[in-house]
Formats: structure tokens, sequence, C-alpha cells
């Protein structure tokens, strides 16, 4: 699947509310897309998830986060500041890196840069989830320019140190591809967020079907809130041998 073009985003004005990124663009297949993400967005409780975690996967000594749909990086940094923050002594350094994959090569390279554009609401997520926030991001004076990006107005760039850098691999890739070569052995935490919500549901379904295949007992697969307002995914999920273990967090049976 490849990015056809970009669209207007003016045709878009109510779309989204805030973003640390956020631009619009459809796919060979006819799919749209945004790829609007941001710091410790809300429809994850992302200090109950990395309790969950560290609890859960206690006895494994290594652990595979795979991430779809990774955007500028938002969404890796969240998670590993989660686990730091909540995991703090050495043991969490099983849970990376994490391997972060988007199809949208601006994105990704973005990501790669260590560079975010940040709101005011970012800002204040990650004085709230964490102790000292220099120790994970420095402000600079370099300019992240993604185009299109229609939330740049009134945003400060802040650039990843070397503590989440470290943590994470940004690739380009499109998640089928990842998915079908995946080897799991119950060691896997796979969020797929915020996308499954823009393809139609028999896609959705299939895409359910395929991760329940691959995904062995335990394993953990994550969502978000724009795919459970606009799929049944929660119900493909149950009916595919998941439970629900929270709001948005799955498990194989
Ligand atoms: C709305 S963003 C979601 C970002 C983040 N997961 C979050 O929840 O905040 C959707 C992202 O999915 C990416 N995407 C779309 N199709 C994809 C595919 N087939 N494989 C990998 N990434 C894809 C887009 O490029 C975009 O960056």
């Amino acid at each position: 699947m490849k990015i056809q073009q970009r669209i207007n985003y003016q045709q878009y004005p109510n779309k989204f509310s805030f973003g640390s990124c956020a631009r619009f663009y459809t796919t060979t297949n006819g799919d749209e897309f945004g790829t609007n993400s941001w710091l410790f967005r809300d429809d994850i409780e992302w200090k109950r998830l990395a309790k969950y975690e560290k609890n859960h996967f206690c006895n494994i000594n290594r652990v595979n986060i795979i991430q779809f749909a990774s955007s500028d990086g938002s969404e890796a940094y969240t998670q590993i500041i989660s686990l730091l923050e909540n995991y703090p002594n050495k043991n969490s350094d099983k849970f990376f890196p994490i391997k972060a994959y988007d199809i949208d090569e601006e994105i990704v390279n973005a990501a790669r840069s260590g560079l975010i554009n940040t709101s005011l609401v970012d800002r204040m997520s990650l004085q709230i989830n964490s102790e000292d926030y220099s120790k994970y991001f420095t402000e600079t004076n370099k300019i992240l320019n993604i185009k299109e990006d229609i939330t740049l107005q009134n945003k400060k760039t802040l650039k990843a140190t070397n503590l989440l850098k470290n943590r994470v691999h940004f690739e380009r890739a499109d998640m089928y591809n990842i998915l079908a070569e995946l080897n799991d052995n119950s060691d896997t935490i796979l969020l797929c967020r915020n996308i499954l919500g823009y393809f139609e549901d028999n896609k959705v379904e299939k895409f359910v079907k395929i991760v329940s295949n691959k995904l062995k007992q335990g394993s953990m697969f994550i969502i978000g809130q724009h795919d459970t307002s606009n799929t049944f995914i929660d119900r493909y999920l149950l009916e595919n041998k998941f439970m629900k273990i929270f709001e948005h967090v799955y498990q194989k049976l």
C-alpha cells in the first residue's frame, strides 16, 4: 500500500482537537488517514498499563513491544516514560527497544530526528506523568517542519534525550508486512492504536483474525478510542480469543 496523494486538510477542520502532529492523506487503496498523535493520549490509563505490563511479564526475560502506526514518536515516548517512571529499576530494560513502524516516510523521518512539536497539553502531561521531564526532553531552537501539519502554530519543539531515543527504533513499514512476519512466543505487546478506526469494518475484522492467529496466549493487543468509536473492534476481539483487561487493552486467551 502506497501513499497516493496529500489531502487538503482544510476539508477536515473538525477531525481532531489537538495533537503533536496532524495531517491527512490517502493511500492507493483509497483509505484516508490522519497522522495525529500526542503525548499521553488519554484513551489509555498509561500508569495502569505500565503496572500491568510489569506484573504480567514478571517471569519473562525479554518482552517484545511492537508499535504499529507510530506517527511522530509521541506514543513510543509515552510508553517508555510510563515504564521507566513506574518501573524504575534496571528490570525495565527487558521491554526495550520498542520496534515502531509507520507507513508514512515523512513521519518516520520526523520520529527518527528525535524532535517533536508539542502543545501545552503535551507539556502538561509530561509534567504530570514524570518526576523530572528534563530527563526525557530538552528544549531546542531547531524547528521540525512536517509538510501540511496543520497544528504547527504555537508549537514548541522538544528534543528527545538518549534515554528515550535509545529505547525505540523507528522504521518505515506497512504493518501488514510486519504482522505477517511476526513470530510470537507469548511475550509480545502489540500496540496498534487509532489506525483501525479508519478502516471499513470487514477489514478490521480480518485484521483482528490475523492478529489472533499470530499472538499466543498471554500476549497483549492495545487499541485506541478512535478504533472503538468507529468500528466493532471490541466485539471482534472478544469473538477472536481476546479478553479485555481494561479500556482498550486486551490479552490473548
Ligand atoms: C492517527 S495516527 C495514530 C498515531 C498513534 N498510534 C496514536 O494513537 O496516537 C495513524 C498513523 O497510522 C499510519 N499508518 C496508516 N496505515 C499504516 C500501515 N498500513 N502501516 C503502518 N502505519 C500506517 C499513518 O501514517 C499515521 O501516522
